[in-house]
């Protein structure tokens, strides 16, 4: 049993996606503990009704980065975690902490990365007239949203999206790539090569959703994405 904590910092909604992958799927993991930076981080509502260990380091109570984040990986280590799942988790990292956790801490973030690393993803990819956008599972290295990529998803950006549209589009695929990936991380096939993660056996690592999916999706919501309904998926490149 591989024990994983999760950090969040608000609604959690990648978290609960996990949760229910590693109980629906009978991963080989529990979930020992959700961790959020906030005390009104409304995840840790589901997380307790769940019967995980939820805990809050808040930020605001430390002086600086350096000491918030030893605060973090105590509360973090007490759970001797063999993954650090970042779950929209609104931190900025110290350099020590990434690499206290080096190969054994992943994270989502809403775009096509290297694109669009940062804030406010979704308005930059509208913004530069991007006709693709979608979101990446990595691991966590110190350059910020930077780091080997694990999975990828790819939705089309359409004319007239404004920002909500287009992330509620992007949202409903992190909900499949992220458990999938963490799923290999607990399964033990991801390694890493260099700046590459290679999966053993093979699996797709992306994860497109075509014009008709949206349509479908914008009909019956996200279960028509995670039931892969019209979506296509492959061994990258
Ligand atoms: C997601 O879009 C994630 O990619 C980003 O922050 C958002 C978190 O949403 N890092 P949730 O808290 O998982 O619902």
């Amino acid at each position: 049993m591989k024990n994983l904590v999760i950090l969040i910092s608000g609604r959690g909604s990648n978290m609960e996606a996990i949760v229910r992958a590693c109980a629906n799927e009978a991963w080989p993991a529990r979930i020992a503990a959700v961790i959020a930076n906030r005390p009104d981080a409304a995840g840790l509502a589901f997380a307790a009704s769940h019967g995980i260990a939820t805990g809050v380091v808040d930020h605001r109570q430390y002086p600086d980065r350096a000491s918030f984040d030893t605060a973090l990986a105590q509360a973090i280590d007490n759970h001797a975690p063999d993954l650090v799942v970042l779950a929209g988790f609104m931190r900025v990292l110290t350099e020590g902490f990434v690499q206290r956790y080096s190969g054994r801490m992943l994270n989502i973030h809403p775009s096509l990365l290297p694109s669009f690393p940062g804030l406010k993803t979704h308005e930059k990819a509208i913004e530069a007239g991007c006709r693709v956008h979608g979101a990446t599972v990595h691991f966590v290295t110190p350059t910020l949203d930077h780091g080997p990529i694990v999975m990828q998803s790819a939705v089309p950006v359409r004319t007239g999206d404004d920002a909500a549209a287009l992330a509620a589009r992007v949202l409903a695929t992190e909900h499949v790539i992220y458990p999938r990936a963490v799923r290999w991380f607990v399964e033990g096939r991801l390694a890493l090569d260099g700046e590459r993660v290679t999966l053993t056996p093979p699996e797709a690592q992306w994860l497109f959703v075509d014009e008709a999916s949206v349509e479908e999706n914008a009909k019956t919501g996200a279960q028509a994405v995670k039931a892969g309904a019209s979506t296509h998926a492959g061994e990258g490149a």
